[in-house]
């Protein structure tokens, strides 16, 4: 059982049943074919919202739970998606790559060091005109100060609470470096839109999101 198996078990939809706003905006950019990834696919409100489109989407996450929620909902909506029930640092893709690549909501769950493999990862799933859509928490999250003064220190601004969960929150400008060499379409950072986690309190996040097009000639 992961961490998140506990939050998803009771909730259908624990990060709501809408699609990204993000992914959303750049919908249009993923219906020109090829095959998406969604790394840390949760519930699946995006991988379905792009399958429904008829766009094929791999999903690869750990959740167990998850898993039991996607699969009943594909096969019987017969949806172009795959379920990979493993963390992105085992998955072997068994195509040549990826035309879009979404990573929804996991930085901000990971350690530095797999931050950085995720993003090397991504350079290795992808081709020049690749996409890469992603959102993550940042150091103007609300939450920070008190996460930063009561979670033990794992890495810069990094943090864990002993229990299973991780809160990583990039500064200013720093998502967009890590995609550095490719083409940001888009690059915002924001205090994100108030929600709450089924009988949560309602709250608001540090957020930044990006989409970024892998330049002609990179490799
Ligand atoms: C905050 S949730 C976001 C879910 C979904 N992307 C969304 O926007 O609704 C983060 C998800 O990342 C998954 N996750 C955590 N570590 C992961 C890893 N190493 N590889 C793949 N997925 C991971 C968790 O199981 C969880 O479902």
């Amino acid at each position: 059982m992961t961490v998140f198996d506990d939050l998803y078990k009771d909730v259908i939809d624990y990060f709501g049943a809408e699609p990204d706003s993000l992914l959303v905006r750049f919908q249009r950019e993923l219906s020109a074919g090829g095959r998406a990834l969604d790394i840390g696919a949760g519930q699946g409100r995006n991988a379905l919202f792009l399958a429904r489109q008829g766009i094929a989407v791999d999903c690869v996450d750990p959740s167990e739970v998850a898993e039991e929620q996607v699969w009943p909902c594909v096969l019987g909506d017969d949806l172009p998606v795959r379920f990979f029930p493993q963390r992105f640092e085992t998955f072997v893709p068994d195509v040549d790559y990826y035309s879009a690549v979404l990573v929804f909501g996991l930085m901000q769950e990971l350690p530095r060091a797999s931050i950085a493999a995720l993003v090397e990862r991504i350079e290795g799933w992808t081709r020049p005109g690749g996409l890469v859509l992603a959102t993550a928490f940042t150091t103007a999250d609300p939450g920070f100060e008190e996460v930063s003064r009561t979670w033990k220190e794992i890495g810069k601004n990094s943090f864990s609470d002993g229990a299973g969960f991780v809160r990583t929150f990039l500064e200013k400008n720093e998502l967009r470096n890590m995609f550095g060499g490719w083409e940001a379409l888009h690059y915002l950072e924001e205090l994100g839109p108030e929600h709450s986690h089924g009988v949560g309190a309602p709250h608001r996040h540090g957020r930044v999101e990006g989409a970024f097009r892998k330049r002609p000639g990179a490799v």
